[in-house]
């Protein structure tokens, strides 16, 4: 099963920043998971939510700043006091730490309560420029933006995510032409992950973060879990020690 870093190793660090990506690295993860916004001049940022009142000393939407007014905020210090300095990243600042490393990708488009029109063209326009894109896939929960990330580049890898059980999730694909489940672990159920299997489509599931969800994700032969505690897992199922790492005490 393979391990997406979810938001980083966010159990650990200041999400979706460079010390949570840095860590996951180090934790042995095989993916990063991470979303996208875009900011008021049009730059895309990682940030989970649509504003930055949650993960930075500062307020507001992301809508409404500039790149250079959310460099201003602290997106660390939150977390604590040991993660002061931490900076909203760019995805250009990520993928150029990315590329020599020897990882998977999951750029997640957020969409939604915030609209942001163009945003798919320009994480197609990021994954293109750092030829990251054999290595890298794109979820959302807003449905069309997976559409046009198809229309826009059929070879990209795509997964559709859903936290219900829909009547029919093929129609998802269909409707999306995703190549990937990426499901909450709670809709996880024995007659469409059989189904998914039997038509060889690959299940990503969220958020996974127990040893009990961990297991019980295993018995649907998921292909992928995310989880904010990379370390606490790893392909053969082992514990992974913190403590064992270079500067921690
Ligand atoms: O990719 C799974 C997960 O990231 C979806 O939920 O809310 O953490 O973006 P959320
Ligand atoms: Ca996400």
């Amino acid at each position: 099963m393979r391990i997406f870093a979810h938001r980083g190793a966010r159990a650990h660090a200041p999400e979706n920043t460079l010390a949570a990506f840095e860590l996951a690295r180090q934790l042995g993860a095989d993916g990063i998971e991470l979303d996208v916004q875009l900011s008021k001049d049009g730059q895309l940022v990682i940030c989970h939510d649509p504003t930055i009142d949650r993960t930075s000393n500062g307020l507001g939407w992301i809508k409404d700043h500039t790149l250079s007014e959310l460099k201003r905020y602290d997106f660390g210090g939150w977390f604590s006091t040991d993660y002061q300095g931490q900076k909203l990243l760019t995805l250009r600042e990520f993928l150029e730490w990315f590329k020599p490393i020897p990882m998977q990708l999951n750029i997640e488009i957020k969409n939604g309560p915030v609209i942001y029109p163009g945003i798919e063209e320009k994480v197609l326009q990021h994954i293109h420029q750092a030829a990251v894109g054999e290595r890298t896939l794109i979820s959302s929960f807003y449905h069309p933006s997976l559409k046009r990330v198809k229309e826009l580049d059929p070879t990209i890898k795509t997964g559709v995510l859903f936290e219900c059980r829909p009547i029919n999730p093929f129609e998802l694909l269909t409707a999306t032409q995703a190549d990937f489940f990426h499901p909450f672990w709670q809709s996880l159920d024995r007659d469409w992950c059989i189904a998914a299997q039997a038509a060889g489509i690959a299940i990503h599931t969220y958020t996974i973060n127990t040893w009990e969800e961990y297991t019980w994700v295993q018995d649907f032969e998921v292909a992928s879990i995310f989880t904010d505690d990379p370390g606490r897992f790893n392909t053969h199922g082992e514990l992974h020690s913190l403590r064992s790492l270079p500067g921690w005490s």
